[in-house]
């Protein structure tokens, strides 16, 4: 082929792929977002109850984006390591965040921590509530809640208590329970109530507070014995389970709550279109009859703002600041 000849073809060529890119930046800046796969950052491991949550709204949001929504696990300190690798992530649309009462209690919690849940973050929107259940492994010597209360005063040195790491709600819930029966038991954290779980069923470890999102399956299986549910009424698919107010824990409650954040400066058009897309999931057949099993309450529509999400984390500091500093457990 003659020199000029091929010349003009590698020119060809080349423009035709630099108009793609500049179409590509264009319908970016036009507000074509999502142009490539969106990341959902959960804070724990995968297969525990964070995990259902977000790989359930995955699914659904990538049907309704029309873009792959990819969940990735990021470990360690209770939540806290993909809080601060998402605070710092890039605000540019692709990188997203889920997390419950984490966001708010670590604040207590944590002396020194890598982000600020209020000022690094921009507010997508609540998603689910979800009670939590008081479990032993299924072999534990006790077949009521006064006698589980009554085995662990007994023998408070050998009992172990699973949690998935201070900041994580299993430790919160553990932390509380403990309070309220008055003692102190050695506490075995994990990167999440997943292989937590995973340990309770192999009887590494003897008691754990869990989400419904991950116990409902093991309870109505048989695998764990369960002693109460921590929220202040009954919950419907457990309906046997009596709450731990009723059964003499005084106010006892812990109810999680999942919001969805973004790296703070990611531009309002596409916070609103998440924010969309985690509403349009909230009220997907699939994804109402997955969270209506598993015991979770998907959030009303007062609830599944940005403002609402803003507000909710600031009373959450202010509420459990006291509850968390009286309980004396920090780390740095
Ligand atoms: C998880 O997803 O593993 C749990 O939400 C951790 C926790 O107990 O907070």
């Amino acid at each position: 082929m003659p020199i000029h000849r091929r010349q003009t073809m590698q020119f060809k060529r080349t423009t035709i792929a630099l108009l793609a890119l500049a179409t590509a930046a264009f319908a970016q800046a036009q507000g074509a977002w999502p142009a490539k796969p969106v990341t959902l950052v959960v804070p724990f491991a995968a297969g525990g109850p964070t995990d259902v949550v977000a790989r359930t709204l995955a699914a659904s949001m990538t049907k309704s984006l029309n873009q792959t929504v990819v969940v990735e696990n990021k470990l360690g300190a209770g939540g806290n390591v993909a809080a601060a690798y998402v605070a710092k992530a890039p605000n540019d649309g692709y990188t997203f965040f889920i997390h419950h009462n984490g966001m708010a209690t670590s604040t207590a919690l944590y002396r020194k921590l890598q982000y600020d849940a209020l000022k690094d973050f921009e507010f997508v929107s609540q998603a689910v509530e979800v009670p939590m259940t008081l479990l032993a492994r299924k072999d534990f010597p006790a077949s009521n809640f006064n006698e589980l209360v009554a085995y662990i005063k007994a023998n408070k040195e050998k009992i172990n208590l699973a949690t998935a790491g201070l900041g994580a709600v299993s430790q919160l819930c553990g932390m509380m329970f403990q309070r309220a029966i008055g003692v102190q038991l050695t506490e075995v954290p994990f990167q999440g109530t997943g292989p937590a779980m995973n340990a309770l069923l192999g009887g590494q470890v003897d008691v754990m507070c869990d989400q419904t999102t991950q116990t409902v399956p093991q309870i109505k299986g048989g695998t764990v014995k369960l002693y109460g549910v921590t929220t202040k009424s009954r919950v419907k698919v457990l309906p046997q389970a009596p709450t731990l107010h009723e059964q003499g824990l005084k106010d006892f409650e812990v109810v999680v709550w999942h919001g969805v954040y973004a790296p703070k400066g990611t531009p309002k058009a596409i916070v609103d279109r998440m924010n969309q897309a985690v509403r349009t999931a909230l009220k997907d057949p699939d994804v109402v009859k997955r969270m209506d099993d598993l015991g979770a309450e998907i959030v009303d529509d007062r609830t599944n703002t940005p403002e609402a999400l803003q507000a909710h984390l600031k009373a959450e500091i202010d509420k459990w600041g006291p509850v968390i500093r009286a309980g004396g457990k920090f780390a740095d």
